[in-house]
């Protein structure tokens, strides 16, 4: 059970690699965008190459840029080539519901031999299906689930089941953490890996009475 960072920051992703917290990193267009990646194509393969350098040989999801089939296959086998530690990720469907993305995964997965990490899913059928497609990350979005008003616990705990028992290879992430309690709720309920937003980790390391606890230390070691 790990923990990965939710983010393109470098600097965020050093700094809680250093803490030795993280165990892999997921990236996203709207996550690159938000935090100024320009220059298209360009531009996530240099700051994908600079993340997986850095993390080596941790992993790191890299999302595809088209729902075209052939271009999936294509920007895979690309970004895949950028280093040995990135992994493409695909949505489960196209805008409209189209479901050749699957066919693209367990392509990916069974002929290419690239690991893929399905996202973009909402319910426990859905990853059911995306492991059985052969995904290595199967990626639900819990906080937009706990959003539409029903359980993301209840849909982990309901997916772990079902992978652990028809022994499925694939790892379930829970990702879209809205607050500093989702991390533990949804590893306890089954979360292989939830991958966090960086500010939700510094939310679980400080708390108000630490530090008024330290500071009484500090303060009484001036009088020592
Ligand atoms: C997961 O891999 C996604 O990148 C992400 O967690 C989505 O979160 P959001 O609902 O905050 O956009």
């Amino acid at each position: 059970m790990s923990i990965f960072l939710d983010t393109s920051d470098i600097d965020q992703i050093e700094y809680f690699y250093n803490m030795g917290l993280i165990r892999g990193v997921t990236t996203n267009p709207s996550i690159m965008l938000k935090q100024g990646v320009k220059g298209g194509m360009d531009g996530i393969k240099e700051k994908s190459i600079s993340i997986a350098k850095l993390i080596d040989p941790l992993p790191l999801s890299v999302e595809v840029t088209s729902n075209d089939f052939e271009e999936i296959i294509s920007q895979s086998k690309e970004f895949s080539s950028w280093a040995k530690n990135i992994n493409v990720k695909v949505t489960i469907h196209g805008p409209n519901g189209e479901l050749e993305n699957l066919i693209a995964v367990n392509q990916l997965e069974k002929k290419e031999n690239i690991r893929v990490n399905v996202t973009a899913m909402m319910s426990v059928q859905q990853c059911y299906l995306a492991a059985m497609a052969g995904a290595t990350y199967v990626s639900i979005f819990g906080g937009r689930v706990n959003n539409m008003g029903y359980s993301s616990n209840d849909e982990i705990k309901k997916l772990r089941k079902l992978i652990d028992d028809f022994n499925l290879d694939s790892k379930i992430i829970v990702g879209s953490t809205r607050e500093a309690l989702n991390v533990t709720e949804w590893l306890l309920n089954g979360a292989h890996i939830v991958t966090c937003e960086p500010n939700i980790i510094k939310t679980m390391i400080v708390h108000p009475y630490s530090k008024e606890t330290v500071k009484m230390f500090l303060d009484d070691a001036k009088k020592l």
